[in-house]
């Protein structure tokens, strides 16, 4: 019941996603407590929320959720009647520089936090839910057609997907096991702003604005299917309130794209927007060696959260990537600040060998 009180602990809500979800939550349902609990890693920034920091309805506890005593003192201070669970490593290329470390948080912590949520509610799942937020990539790699539905079998390849995939297993086993109310969404690459400048769109951009290569990796034919991050967060707010306890359901854009074709569509926005002459940005495109393991295709079928909640995604692609830009071009405050000390040592490590 949306009018009810509740409290809530949003994972991972000073990350790029998260923030997203968290502000939603915090201005849309002022009946709701929100506390975001979240170990600030490189990518979670407190910055992402100063607009809503001093709500009455939030609350930021800095918790890592492999911490068990930790996470187990939160529940017992705010009897948390739901948990989104975002908090994760959620970086490809790191994830095959340092995979163990996808494990710890993805995997153990997601465990950690599904035995606390469980003991804390024993006995009373009423009003109650888990929902794990959780990717695409579970589903490996597609070929030039098809689409992944909510009965395509798991086939992870990098740590990264194969660590997302371990936790909505364990989110399921919970689920049979124990009883406890689970939901578990799967979605596409998200886009917009917050979005750490390792993963590819938010990359481009600030390459293009600092004349630096752009590294695009093997021919630029792999092709993923983006959504605006907003509409993720409203997907998972109708999931959160109408989706059926024990169902997982997919989320995605109905919009593939090659990352070459986003490179370049990048480019000629950015070059109308910095007053540069039309092919100039394009022509800073590296072809660079290829990931490991690099998933040619995901393209998601997200038909059963249409047809059975009613949701779509509310924006063209066109229109969010020139807002994106926006965004970066406006914030280069927050640009600055998170590609500071290690993100530099992130970048020599993960470009200058190929
Ligand atoms: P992100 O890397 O931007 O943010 C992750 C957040 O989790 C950060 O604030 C970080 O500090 C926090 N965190 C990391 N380890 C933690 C730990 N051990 N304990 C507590 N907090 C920890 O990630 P994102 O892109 O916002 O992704 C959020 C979630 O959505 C992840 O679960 C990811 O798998 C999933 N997802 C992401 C995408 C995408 O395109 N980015 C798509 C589908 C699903
Ligand atoms: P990314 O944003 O890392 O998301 P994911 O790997 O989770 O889909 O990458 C999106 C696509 O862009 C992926 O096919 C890899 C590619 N890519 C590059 O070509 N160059 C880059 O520098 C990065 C970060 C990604």
């Amino acid at each position: 019941m949306v009018n009810e009180s509740k409290t809530i602990l949003i994972t991972g809500g000073a990350g790029f996603i998260g923030s997203h979800v968290v502000r939603l939550f915090v201005t849309k349902y002022p009946q709701y407590r929100i506390v975001n609990g979240d170990a600030l890693t490189y990518a979670g920034n407190l910055g992402n929320l100063k607009d809503i920091e001093s709500a009455p309805n939030y609350v930021f506890e800095k918790a890592d959720i492999i911490d068990g005593p930790r996470i187990q003192e939160l529940f017992v201070r705010y009897k948390f009647d739901a948990v989104i669970h975002l908090a994760a490593e959620s970086h490809v290329d790191r994830s095959i520089m340092d995979p163990l470390a996808f494990v710890r948080t993805n995997v153990l912590g997601t465990a950690n936090l599904l035995h606390i949520a469980g003991n804390a509610w024993k006995g009373n799942y009423t009003g109650k839910l888990f929902y794990h937020v959780s990717t695409d990539e579970v589903y490996g790699s597609l070929g030039d057609t098809g689409f992944f539905t909510e009965e395509t079998p798991y086939d992870p390849r990098s740590p990264y997907s194969a660590s997302k995939a371990s936790s909505d297993h364990f989110v399921m086993a919970w689920h049979h096991t124990y009883g406890l109310p689970v939901i578990l969404s799967n979605c596409s690459n998200n886009y917009g702003s917050n979005h750490f400048p390792e993963k590819l769109i938010p990359l481009m951009i600030n390459n293009i604005l600092n004349n630096k290569p752009l590294p695009v990796y093997g021919k630029g034919d792999n092709v993923r299917d983006w959504l605006f991050v907003d509409d993720h967060a409203r997907a998972i707010d109708t999931i959160f309130h109408k989706g059926r306890v024990g169902e997982k359901y997919n989320i995605g854009g109905f919009n593939e794209w090659k990352n070459i074709d986003i490179v370049n569509l990048l480019c000629s926005v950015m070059d109308k927007k910095l007053g540069r002459s039309p092919g100039e940005s394009a022509k800073l495109i590296t072809y660079v060696t290829d990931r490991p393991g690099h998933d040619h295709r995901y393209a998601i079928d997200a038909t059963k959260l249409n047809k059975e909640l009613g949701w779509k995604p509310s924006l063209q692609f066109e229109e969010g990537l020139e807002r994106t830009v926006d965004w970066y071009l406006g914030h280069q405050d927050w640009v600055k600040q998170v590609t500071s000390g290690d993100y530099r040592k992130y970048y020599d490590e993960q470009y200058h060998k190929r």
